[in-house]
């Protein structure tokens, strides 16, 4: 799917995902500027700016979070996919709110200095041998700094340009932005809050995470189907109703190769998992207009082909299957990409208005 070059790569689904992300955040952003004031008056009372450091950074380690767990959550449940599709805009989105965050402390606690703020973040009033005094701002700093890079990258161009391998190796430091982060807020909000709400979230934060990235890799490691008998190379894949409409379903077959289970219309097919594009698992993905639909960024394949639809040319390998009873049957010898097979269907098919959701 190589297409011109445009800034923002935009369909109308991502607009109205990064229309509701936006409204949400400046809903939280605003919420909590909002509560703050009326719960602390007085003596208590806090500068408006200072509670917009404090929003902005507390929104960009939400929005961190919710980016680290969308992959493992997709892997775990078909349900969550359709949150997956659009989250490098989530990560722009994100960084920018970090972006924020850190001019505005910038601004706020350098502008009563002589020096340049920036100035102060490496040499200022810190110690670096103290716990209370430790210049947690270059850790923001050292997480900005790499969240920049990976939202300057996010664009397709880069993707091309850095090759699949690279760039997802340097996505890859987003786990060691996350890093930075922790530390960023343990050595810094956390020295002087009193209240244990910070503490107990930012723990809870971390723990799902790495929860979820442990379940998830567990479930990638289900032994491999094999086939029943030698000389009958088919697979027992599992029954009809265990393929929801729509929505696709990763089998693994021997020697941990994936292939993509889709049910749709009154067929089943059968598809290489592993996007033409970047490699992203076309099984996490659903049914869109008519064509699978990859959950990393979009691309599209006919079930029924594995070809994605003109003006494209990109092509998968596809699987024959067939059906006994209810039980589903895969013939694990891939297809050359894009040969067409016809869907595999029960004999006494009910019509598509009579199939329910499982
Ligand atoms: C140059 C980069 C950064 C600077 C100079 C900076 C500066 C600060 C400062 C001064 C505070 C204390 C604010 C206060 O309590 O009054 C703070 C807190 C915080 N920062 Fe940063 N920050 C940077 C980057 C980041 C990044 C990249 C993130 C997240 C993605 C982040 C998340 C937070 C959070 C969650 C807090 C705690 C908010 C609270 O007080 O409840 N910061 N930062
Ligand atoms: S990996 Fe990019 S669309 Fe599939």
């Amino acid at each position: 799917m190589t297409v011109s070059y445009t800034w923002v790569q935009w369909n109308k689904h991502k607009k109205i995902y990064d229309l509701i992300m936006l409204a949400l955040s400046l809903i939280f952003v605003a919420t909590f500027i909002l509560t703050s004031t009326l719960v602390y008056k007085d003596d208590e009372a806090i500068s408006a700016m200072i509670l917009a450091i404090r929003a902005f950074g507390i929104l960009a380690i939400i929005l961190l979070h919710i980016i680290l767990c969308i992959g493992p959550l997709t892997r775990i449940t078909p349900l969550m996919s359709p949150i997956l599709y659009n989250r490098r805009h989530l990560g722009v989105m994100m960084f920018f709110a970090a972006l924020i965050h850190a001019g505005l402390a910038l601004l706020f606690y350098g502008a009563f200095g002589v020096r340049s703020p920036f100035a102060g973040l490496f040499d200022g009033y810190h110690a670096y041998t103290s716990i209370s005094g430790f210049p947690f701002e270059i850790m923001g700093l050292f997480a900005l700094l790499i969240l920049f890079v990976m939202a300057s990258t996010s664009h397709d161009f880069w993707l091309a340009f850095l090759t699949p391998c690279l760039w997802k190796s340097l996505h890859m430091l987003v786990y060691l932005a996350y890093a930075f982060v922790l530390l960023h807020v343990v050595f810094g909000a956390l020295q002087s809050e009193r209240h244990p709400a910070l503490a107990t979230a930012l723990i809870a934060g971390a723990v799902t995470v790495f929860a979820l990235h442990i379940v998830s890799g567990l479930k990638e490691f289900k032994p491999s189907l094999q086939a029943q008998e030698a000389d009958a190379p088919w697979i027992d894949i599992g029954l009809v109703n265990d393929f929801p409409m729509d929505q696709g379903r990763v089998v693994c077959i021997a020697n941990q190769e994936r292939v993509a289970i889709f049910r749709h219309n009154d067929g089943i097919s059968a598809l290489s998992n592993v996007c033409a594009h970047q490699a992203g698992p076309l099984g996490e993905g659903r049914i869109v207009n008519g064509c699978v639909t990859c959950p990393w960024h979009g691309y599209q394949y006919h079930a029924d082909n594995g070809q994605s639809p003109p003006p494209y040319t990109e092509r998968i390998p596809t699987y024959e299957l067939r059906i006994e009873g209810e039980r589903v049957l895969l013939n694990p010898q891939p297809n050359p990409p894009g040969t067409p097979v016809t869907p595999a269907v029960r004999s006494s098919e009910p019509s598509s208005d009579e199939v329910g959701e499982t």
